[in-house]
Order: structure tokens, then C-alpha cells, then sequence
């Protein structure tokens, strides 16, 4: 297959772990005869820096007209610690889902068995827990109008939805629950706020047409503590784009560490491919960053072109390089691996895939 990938590496960490998806993509187009081209992009801080503006056109038109996008993080310490700033990264990655009609965010979570004990909370109650999180991405508190007063005293945000908004992403959610345990956890907070309400109302109609599934609702606070009480309870959950945010950091503590999360934005003609993580702009040129969370959001781009054994090829390599320890610090703290060593070793690992057992 012939993909035209556009690679958008963005602030901080982002530069450091997309060089190591590009390179296992790399492994995996030599390996299963692909061709591959990526062409890299400006976005976020980095690009205000050159050129005042967080998404420049060119960036835009080369998202527009590739294959998929794979995105690296955006956001930079300059920015957060300035209220006053009009030009902000978070814009460019805001304005390209709008853009590229992103819809769908897409963050699976789940935990490995070497890993359980890495996770703050007990083994007992995150081991088997597997769930993919849909959240809402291009609507929303994000989205609606927002101003400030002339006084500067005080401030709005509209959190608006639409039931077409809601709809096209509960089919998805929906049709991925048939795909696994049947279940669908719609997060609302419907006790207050009629947007939630309208997702109520939409998301059981939609259920008729989907009677094998079962749908049940949650508060997001109520979410917020079943997800570290009881996170085994959860198949897929469909929520709207704050709570989806909030949520699914929070859920990343039960797979040990952030740097795991995967994602993957889709809509009706684009999609891209992104960590949940930020720009950790500390960890920045240290070489500790977890690359794992960029090169699984690139397994779920092979998954989106029906690459499924390549994709599932990234996986269990992943997979081999947790039994085997080959991991950066967030994970491995005595012995740990750069993100580079990671990367290599992933890398690496692709070209002989189908010599290695996993027990
Ligand atoms: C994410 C990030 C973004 C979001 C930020 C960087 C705008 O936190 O992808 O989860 O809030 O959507
Ligand atoms: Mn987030």
C-alpha cells in the first residue's frame, strides 16, 4: 500500500517521539512491502516562532491532501504562564481536528500484566481492565463562542452540541462495542446541563438500532471515581470533548504511566493520529520521553487503513519490549532506556516479528 503520512512533531517531547514512530513505520513498510512517504509540517509554538501563526496554511494543505496526519504534542511553558498571550500552540492543534472534520477521538487503555504493579492504584482492581474511550473532539466548551469583558473581570465560554454532532460519533462508538464486550458507558452530566441532556436523549434513541449493546449512564463525577474503584466494569465510553480530556488522563494512570496512551482522531475524510500526552516540556532533549504512546497512535494508523497485521505486528512488539524491560524511566526506573534505545529497539524488533514468542 502507498500512504502519503504528513508528520507534524510540534513542541517540546513531540519532535523526540514521533522520530521513532517514522522509523518503526519505516521498519514496518520494509518489512510487509509498503511505500511510505512523510512529509514533515509546522505546528504550535514551534511554528508561531517562525512564523507567527500556531497552524500555517502550507501545514493545513498538507494535512488536507495526505493519507493521514501523524501528530506529535503541542504546547510550550511560554504560553501557560502568560493569560494575556491572543496567539497560542493549542490553537493549531484545536483549529487542524475543526479543519480536518476530527470528530471522533479515539484512546484505548489498558494494562499489562508486567505493569500492574506500576500503577499507583492495586493490582487486584485494574488487572483485565480494557476500554476505549470516544470522545467528542470537534465541539463542545472547546468550540462555542468565547470572550472576555472590556473590564477583563469576567469571562464566557458556550458550551454548545448539536444532535448531528452527537450522532455520527455514538454510531462509532456504538459499532466499536459490537466489535468488543458489547458494553457503552455514555459520561454526561445531565443532572445539570442541557447539552448532556440532548446526548441522553440522542444517544437512546440511537441504542434502538443497536439492540445487542448494552447502554448504561454515569455522571462524569461519579465516572470520574468508578474509573479508579472499578475501571474492569468499563467497555467503551462515549462522552462529550471536556469530559473525554479529563477522563482519559485519568485513566492512563491504570496502564502506569501516560506515555502508553494512544489515539486516534478520525471523521468522515481525514484522520490523525496523536498521544493523549502532552508536550512535557521538562523532559524536553532529555532522551527519558516514552515514545510508546506515539508508535501505538501509529499501529492504530495501520488499523485505519485495515493494516491489521502490520498494526498488530507494532503492538506485540510493543509488547516484547515491556516483558523485556526495554523501557524509558516513567516505566523502568532502575535501568531505563532512552527514547532513541526504545525506538531502535522496536525498531528493530519489526524486521524478525514473526520469529518471536510472547508468553
Ligand atoms: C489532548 C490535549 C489537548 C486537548 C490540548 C493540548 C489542546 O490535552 O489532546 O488531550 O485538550 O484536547
Ligand atoms: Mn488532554
Amino acid at each position: 500500500m502507498k500512504l502519503n503520512i504528513a508528520v507534524l512533531p510540534g513542541d517540546g517531547i513531540g519532535p523526540e517521539i514521533t522520530q521513532q514512530s517514522v522509523k518503526v513505520l519505516k521498519a514496518v513498510a520494509d518489512r510487509f512491502d509498503h511505500e511510505f512517504q512523510f512529509d514533515d509540517a509546522l505546528v504550535g509554538a514551534a511554528a508561531i516562532d517562525l512564523l507567527e501563526n500556531p497552524l500555517p496554511e502550507a501545514t493545513l494543505d498538507l494535512c488536507h491532501k495526505s493519507d493521514a496526519v501523524l501528530f506529535g504534542a503541542i504546547g510550550h511553558p511560554k504560553y501557560d504562564n502568560n493569560p494575556d498571550a491572543k496567539v497560542r500552540p493549542e490553537q493549531g492543534l484545536l483549529k487542524l481536528r475543526k479543519e480536518l472534520g476530527l470528530f471522533a477521538n479515539i484512546r484505548p487503555v489498558r494494562t499489562y500484566e508486567k505493569l500492574l504493579d506500576q500503577s499507583p492504584l492495586k493490582r487486584e482492581r485494574i488487572a483485565g481492565a480494557d476500554m476505549v474511550i470516544y470522545r467528542e473532539l470537534t465541539g463542545g466548551i472547546y468550540f462555542g463562542e468565547k470572550s472576555t469583558a472590556q473590564d477583563g473581570k469576567s469571562a464566557q465560554d458556550l458550551c454548545f452540541y448539536s444532535e448531528e454532532e452527537i450522532d455520527r460519533i455514538a454510531h462509532l462508538a456504538f459499532k466499536a462495542a459490537q466489535q468488543r464486550r458489547n458494553k457503552l458507558t455514555l459520561v454526561d452530566k445531565a443532572n445539570v446541563l442541557e447539552t448532556s441532556r440532548l446526548w441522553r436523549k440522542t444517544v437512546k434513541t440511537i441504542a434502538k438500532e443497536y439492540p445487542d449493546v448494552e447502554l448504561d449512564f454515569l455522571f462524569v463525577d461519579n465516572a470520574a471515581m468508578q474509573m479508579i474503584l472499578n475501571p474492569t466494569q468499563f467497555d467503551v465510553i462515549l462522552t462529550e470533548n471536556m469530559f473525554g480530556d479529563i477522563l482519559s488522563d485519568e485513566a492512563s494512570v491504570i496502564g502506569g504511566s501516560i506515555g502508553l496512551l494512544a489515539s486516534a482522531s478520525v471523521g468522515n475524510k481525514n484522520a490523525m493520529f496523536e498521544p493523549i500526552h502532552g508536550s512535557y516540556p521538562q523532559a524536553t532533549g532529555k532522551g527519558i520521553a516514552n515514545p510508546v504512546a506515539s508508535i501505538l497512535s501509529a499501529a492504530m494508523l495501520l488499523d485505519h487503513f485495515d493494516l491489521t497485521e502490520e498494526a498488530n505486528a507494532v503492538r506485540k512488539a510493543v509488547e516484547v519490549s515491556i516483558q523485556l524491560n526495554v523501557c524509558t524511566q516513567d516505566i523502568n526506573k532502575d535501568n531505563h532506556y532512552t527514547t532513541e534505545k526504545v525506538g531502535d529497539f522496536l525498531e528493530g524488533l519489526i524486521a524478525e516479528i514473526d520469529n518471536i514468542n510472547i508468553n
